[in-house]
């Protein structure tokens, strides 16, 4: 395997800390040049970009999770409190970012538009479901490939959804038009940090096989 890639991947880490310095808008078209290069269902690239560069808008964003986070909080025991504090304090991570991308999606109705009435109402339900996940996957997609990129730019980068438990709220500060999906918040910035390398399951752990007669190992 090309060690490129390798390098590529292992470069990549989740930023939570970002220097005080704006990222330039010529750095992150660069950014989303390469994120866009991301296969999509079809090709139709069902995703658009919310980039956020106003402080004072991120501010309200992560004040939106904290009111959501706190209403969580309120409806759970002391112990449940006690874990949730933490892991809640995670979903506002983005704050220090100079600059939110927000991914959003929109399904892209081809086989829903061709079929006629008389299709079962389960099997209608599938093709919308299935409508529905190639804009999300594609997004996902395109998303990582921004994860990726982002360290070859010199930038550091971090995907958050724990603040989409606020989404109705973001989707207004953000605009987000009613049938375009808010799937995330990517924090980005010029890196405060080196994050330490996250540990991984063994891959034996994850896989299950179905082989045939020929795998012959
Ligand atoms: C779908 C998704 C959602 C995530 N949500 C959050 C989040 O809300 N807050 C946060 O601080 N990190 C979030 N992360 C970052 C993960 O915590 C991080 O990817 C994981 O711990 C592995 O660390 P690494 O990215 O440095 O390898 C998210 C990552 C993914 C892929």
């Amino acid at each position: 395997m090309s060690s490129t890639i390798e390098t590529v991947f292992s470069a990549r880490r989740s930023v939570r800390r970002f220097a005080d310095r704006p990222v330039e808008r010529a750095t992150l078209e660069q950014l989303m040049q390469l994120a866009t290069t991301a296969p999509s269902a079809s090709n139709k690239q069902p995703w658009r970009f919310v980039i956020v560069r106003d402080r004072a808008v991120i501010r309200a964003m992560a004040e939106a999770v904290r009111g959501e986070v706190a209403a969580v909080l309120a409806h759970m025991d002391e112990s449940g409190r006690e874990a949730f504090r933490a892991y809640g304090e995670y979903f506002t991570r983005f704050e220090a970012a100079p600059c939110v991308i927000a991914p959003t999606c929109r399904p892209t109705p081809i086989l829903s538009q061709l079929v006629s009435a008389t299709i079962d109402p389960a099997l209608r339900e599938r093709v919308i479901a299935m409508e529905r996940t190639s804009a999300t996957v594609s997004t996902a997609l395109a998303m990582e490939n921004l994860l990726l990129a982002a360290p070859q730019l010199g930038l550091g980068a971090s995907a958050l959804t724990g603040p989409l438990l606020a989404a109705h709220a973001l989707r207004e500060l953000l605009r987000v038009p009613g049938s375009w999906e808010l799937l995330a918040l990517i924090a980005v910035g010029y890196p405060d940090e080196e994050p330490r390398k996250t540990e991984r399951k063994p891959v034996d752990a994850v896989l299950r096989w179905i082989d045939g007669d020929d795998a012959n190992d």
